[in-house]
């Protein structure tokens, strides 16, 4: 590289090569995304998300008997110390959903089970335990900030079922509990991305799994990566109706505001995962009455494209396809972590196998080098 390159910022990192992997493909002219060579639509209409999840940490499919085994490991560690749910209780009632997880995981990283540096195999055995806990974590914060009841996990349940029961005390039909288990599927997993890349960096210091995937759930937070499936139902939510949706659109456009659920910085011309969560959308709005989220849905998605060439990402279909569900909005993002912390998990063991720590450079814009005045002699 000529050195003049050397020392060129690349804002955003965009076209940065940054590793290799061996976890995920995106593959954006065919609008594909596959999970260790697997497309992702095909793992989420003919697997579970435990069969998914054992494909990201481990590198393979399971069979029968490997399935049963790491089910039973998964439903064994779903349980909460009691001194975490007393720290749960003291969280401000106001606080994000997404801040309690962030400071609840990143309290699970002095516990004894999870404290101490990882290498590959230590980050998937935790990896695994932290999947089992943070579905419990997320339910029960939401029930103390409500003044409700916490509802213990159930062992005779799946991991999607398990979530529908702790947070709302009921578990939906099979159909319904299907497309959320897909929806796990199509969101544990997206090479690079902001939230994985921030995991990569800090287990490349050797720190460790919680750390890594505290630092995740914060980058994640944010309404430009995961926080966009809660940001796009407040928009749905602010335009009421079909009938404003393409005036909303117009205005939102020439005020230049982003529109949320929309774009990608790798899919230009559509996000694989759409079709798929889109049918999940369009099942639950038939089932529970939703027709109008779909009807907004489509308008400004046939004005986006044709106005601006851009196209939904997977928070467009997922954030009203949650909310059908009976999920509250700020549940959406952490959501998003039951499924992600796989895919980080899977990242940070990679990481770990072949480690250098990440070091980038500066492009400096700054002064030129100057003598320090003392105080009494400045302006
Ligand atoms: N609404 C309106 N315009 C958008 C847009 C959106 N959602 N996404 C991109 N654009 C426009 C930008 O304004 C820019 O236009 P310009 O060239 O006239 O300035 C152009 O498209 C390129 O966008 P840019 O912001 O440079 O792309 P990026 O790769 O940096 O950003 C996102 C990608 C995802 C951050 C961006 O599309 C976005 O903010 N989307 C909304 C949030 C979202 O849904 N995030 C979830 C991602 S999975």
């Amino acid at each position: 590289m000529a050195s003049a390159d050397r020392f060129k910022a690349k804002k955003g990192l965009e076209g940065v090569v940054f590793d290799t992997t061996e976890v995920s493909h995106v593959v954006a002219e065919k609008k594909s995304l596959y999970y260790r060579g697997y497309p992702v639509h095909e793992l989420a209409e003919q697997c579970e998300f435990e069969e998914v999840a054992f494909l990201l940490l481990y590198g393979e499919l399971p069979n029968a008997g490997e399935l049963e085994d790491f089910s039973k490991r998964e439903r064994a560690s779903r349980g909460l110390d009691s001194k975490l749910l007393e720290v749960l209780q003291r969280f401000p009632a106001k606080g994000h959903p997404m801040d309690a997880l962030r400071t609840a995981v990143s309290y699970l990283g002095m516990e004894p089970d999870f404290a101490g540096a990882d290498n590959s195999q230590s980050a998937t055995e935790k990896g695994l335990m932290l999947m089992a806990k943070i579905p419990v974590l997320i339910a029960a914060s939401q029930r103390l900030r409500h003044d409700q009841p916490v509802i213990a996990p159930r062992d005779d349940l799946s991991f999607a079922a398990n979530f529908f029961h702790m947070c709302l005390g009921r578990v939906p039909e099979a159909e319904v509990v299907k497309a959320f288990d897909g929806s796990l599927t199509l969101y544990a997993e997206h090479g690079f991305n902001a939230s994985t890349f921030t995991a990569r960096v800090i287990a490349s210091t050797l720190s460790d799994l919680c750390g890594a995937v505290s630092g995740a759930i914060a980058a994640l937070k944010g309404s430009l990566h995961g926080g966009a499936n809660e940001a796009v139902m407040a928009m749905l939510v602010e335009i009421g109706s079909p009938e404003r949706a393409e005036s909303w659109l117009e205005e939102a456009l020439a005020t230049k505001k982003k529109i949320m659920g929309f774009g990608h910085r790798i899919y230009r011309h559509g996000d694989s995962r759409v079709p798929r969560m889109s049918q999940y959308r369009d099942m639950l709005a038939e089932r529970y009455n939703g027709q109008s989220l779909v009807e907004i849905s489509r308008v400004l998605e046939e004005g986006m494209v044709a106005r601006k060439k851009i196209y939904p990402n997977l928070d467009f279909p997922a954030g009203p396809a949650y909310h059908l569900m009976g999920f509250e909005t700020d549940l959406f993002t952490p959501i998003f972590v039951m499924a992600r912390v796989v895919g980080w998990t899977a990242h940070v063991a990679e990481q770990l196998s072949d480690n250098r720590l990440v070091r980038p450079l500066a492009e400096y814009v700054g002064s030129e080098p100057r003598a320090v005045v003392p105080i009494a002699e400045r302006g």
